[in-house]
């Protein structure tokens, strides 16, 4: 799927992370790529995250997944919206909708959730802290879009879902399958099916928080500190009250945190591996059998083409000109002389054929063992 009729960079330019955009239908052709059945049948497994939200008069009430099959059986006239997360994961075709948005970031795309509603079905109004794509695939939905919020805006009290207390409308459109709305985080909205068989796939981002940031960095350095390493004074000076702590105490103990935090290239490293986590790490996707170096040299060199695992993710940070450091799935590979148009190649195409010239460097055959063995590359058979 592609676009044909989507300004990319104006979009950047003007409206990403700035202000909302309905993009009346920008593909070559839209076809919608999962049906409700198959979606419905997504709800029912295990590792799968999903929400079913049904409304009563002014509430919803939310259910988490895996849903029981007879459960769809169960629902009654009021609406009901099916929610299931990450279905990129798991439908090839759904993976191939995050293609074209490509233009954004490998680190900064999240999933691709996917929703069924019956008419009248909807989350109600809220806001998100990611940019989102809303496209809509099959059926129709109203959307409402409202002002901006943050953490201070009032909510309605539900344990589960973050619905506006207060929702007023500053512009709406209906939307038919294969248009699009982008919304910028902290924009509040509303989408509402109108008729039947509505569904929305809804191409989500994210952008770290400080708190995250700080917070997870700091877990990751704390393993690695030393009880040894400590503030001392061996040039303690006598002072007039005993109860101040001295401005030269607390430039040294600050010191003591921000050296620990101005490393970049500690950081640059952390974030990579940080950023690549998958987003369900106990999903196992290695292979049945690892594979022996001299077999995937074989297999490659008959033209084979490896996949990325859609659940895995790819990104790099360059180092110096001769040097990258590959991440993928939460793990670092530093990489040099071919390795880095191989790593390039690797962030940049969900499908390759690889060059038979590098499968003669044993680093290169090694590497790619290595991303096949922990499930993050695979063979495509079909
Ligand atoms: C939906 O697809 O129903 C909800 C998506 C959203 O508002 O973020
Ligand atoms: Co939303």
């Amino acid at each position: 799927m592609q676009f044909n009729n989507f300004d990319t960079t104006a979009f950047l330019r003007d409206y990403w992370q700035k202000r909302p955009l309905l993009i009346k239908n920008p593909w070559q052709s839209w076809r919608n790529p999962l049906s409700p059945d198959e979606l419905a049948g997504l709800a029912c497994e295990d590792h799968v995250e999903s929400r079913l939200i049904t409304q009563s008069s002014d509430d919803w009430n939310a259910e988490h997944g895996p849903l029981p099959e007879t459960r769809f059986g169960e629902l009654g006239k009021s609406p009901w919206t099916l929610l299931v997360q990450a279905v990129d994961q798991h439908v090839a075709d759904v993976a191939a909708l995050i293609e074209p948005f490509r233009f954004i970031p490998n680190w900064r795309i999240d999933d691709v959730m996917v929703s069924f509603a019956s008419d009248g079905g909807g989350v109600g109004p809220h806001f998100d802290h990611y940019d989102v794509f809303l496209i809509q695939g099959l059926g129709r939905r109203r959307w409402q879009i409202g002002g901006m919020c943050d953490d201070q805006t009032a909510l309605r009290s539900h344990e589960d879902l973050l619905l506006l207390a207060e929702f007023e409308t500053a512009e709406e459109w209906i939307l038919d399958p294969g248009d699009m709305l982008y919304i910028p985080p902290g924009i509040a909205h509303n989408g509402v099916a109108v008729g039947k068989n509505c569904m929305t796939y809804s191409i989500g981002f994210r952008s770290p928080s400080r708190k995250e940031l700080i917070g997870s960095w700091c877990d990751d350095l704390l393993p690695e500190m030393t009880d040894d390493d400590r503030y001392c004074d061996p040039d303690l000076a006598h002072q007039s009250n005993p109860g101040e702590i001295p401005a030269t105490a607390i430039d040294r103990l600050h010191a003591m945190v921000t050296e620990k935090l101005a490393d970049r290239n500690d950081f640059a490293k952390w974030f990579g591996e940080y950023s690549s986590t998958p987003k369900y790490p106990e999903t196992d996707w290695r292979p049945e059998e690892p594979i022996e170096t001299d077999h995937l040299r074989g297999l490659l060199n008959a033209d084979h083409p490896l996949l990325r695992n859609p659940a895995s993710r790819f990104s790099f940070i360059r180092e110096s000109a001769d040097k990258l450091l590959l991440f993928v799935d939460g793990e670092s590979f530093p990489c040099t002389g071919d390795e880095i148009p191989l790593a390039e190649m690797l962030c940049a195409q969900d499908q390759f054929v690889i060059d038979s010239a590098w499968l003669e460097s044993d680093e290169i055959v090694v590497l790619l063992a290595g991303l096949y063995n922990r499930g993050s590359l695979a063979f495509d058979w079909s």
